[in-house]
């Protein structure tokens, strides 16, 4: 199981490697420099893909393409890419485990303060769309549980966000790690908070849940067989089951709706598309076909070192 180790940067953060390096590590190494401080074209291009969000919604917004309450919609749009900012965080490690791209970490942190960055502004437009009313925002906070979980959420991503310095690292020490893993049970409520703020289909909700299972199962896998290709399929099938066994919870739970006919709809596509599961599976399986495809192609490890130069 690759856990976040003391030579590995966590999901909002990362350890330096030894003394004396830490020693000489500097205070501030700008997003789009490697650690040797030469500019690096990957972490670029990683930092546009972090920003693009924000333009496309500010490009969005003063155009007047955002219908209706723009405050509204940038507050929801915030709230869908901060989840998806932070499982591409979490997704890092598979990545650089099934593929040998060990390099991968150095954007780890970058997209883990991006998802803590749109979460604040999903906040700040929150609070914005709410006349700025703080006194209000506070009691809705106090008494509606799904924004109560929300601010918890939002305090785990500044927790992680400020230690995420080296300078942080290094205080830390061994600590560092285990307050690092708090990033599970952060995204943990963040879906949870996703599924309640559906009103009745939670269908957006339960496609990040279902990668955020494949995530998570992968993680338990057991080192030896983390990269195996048959790992890796039967992985895809079980991410997909589990998807499926969730959403079925939930409408039975949570719900007046029959969860046996949302059930049923995993087995046939209807008229508004495969279920969740099917995504996650296929997902999946894209993942075990790209392993299958870099470790056939040969010099896989120079154009690897290449791509995240
Ligand atoms: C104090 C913290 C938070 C507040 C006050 C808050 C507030 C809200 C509100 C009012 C909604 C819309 C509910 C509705 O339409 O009925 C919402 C939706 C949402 N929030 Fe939050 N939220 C918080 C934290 C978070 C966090 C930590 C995340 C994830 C990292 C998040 C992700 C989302 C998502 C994905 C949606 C649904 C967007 C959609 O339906 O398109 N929120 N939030």
């Amino acid at each position: 199981m690759t856990q976040p180790s003391s030579a590995e940067p966590g999901a909002l953060g990362r350890p330096a490697r030894r003394a004396s390096k830490r020693q000489s590590a500097p205070w501030f190494t700008a997003p789009w420099r490697d650690r040797a401080g030469r500019v690096s074209p990957f972490k670029i291009a990683v930092l546009a893909g972090c920003i693009l969000p924000a333009l496309y919604m500010t490009a969005q917004w003063s155009t007047g393409t955002f219908t209706g309450r723009p405050l509204n919609q940038a507050m929801l749009m915030t709230g869908v890419w901060a989840v998806w900012f932070l499982l591409l965080s979490l997704a890092v490690s598979p990545a650089r485990s099934i593929f040998g791209l060990g390099k991968l970490i150095q954007v780890r942190r970058m997209l883990g303060l991006a998802a803590a960055a749109y979460t604040l502004a999903h906040l700040v437009f929150y609070v914005l769309m709410e006349g700025a009313n703080l006194p209000f925002v506070v009691s809705e906070i106090i008494n509606r549980f799904y924004l109560t979980i929300g601010f918890i959420a939002v305090l785990g991503f500044v927790a992680l966000a400020v230690t995420s310095t080296d300078a942080s690292i290094r205080r830390l020490g061994g600590r560092w790690k285990w307050l690092h893993r708090l990033v599970y049970p952060i995204a943990v409520l963040s879906l949870w908070h996703f599924f309640l703020t559906q009103k009745i289909d939670v269908t957006l909700a339960v496609l990040p849940t279902g990668l955020f299972l494949w995530l998570m199962l992968w993680r338990g896998l057991p080192p030896v067989i983390e990269r195996q290709l048959v790992s890796l399929f039967l992985l895809a099938l079980a991410a997909g089951a589990a998807t499926i066994a969730v959403e079925y919870a939930w409408y039975a739970l949570a719900t007046f709706v029959p969860a046996s006919r949302v059930l049923d709809a995993n087995w046939h596509f209807g008229p508004r598309g495969p279920r969740p599961s099917f995504w996650v599976t296929l997902d999946g399986l894209a993942v075990f076909l790209a392993a299958l495809v870099w470790r056939w192609l040969p010099g896989h490890d120079k154009i690897g070192v290449a791509l995240t130069r």
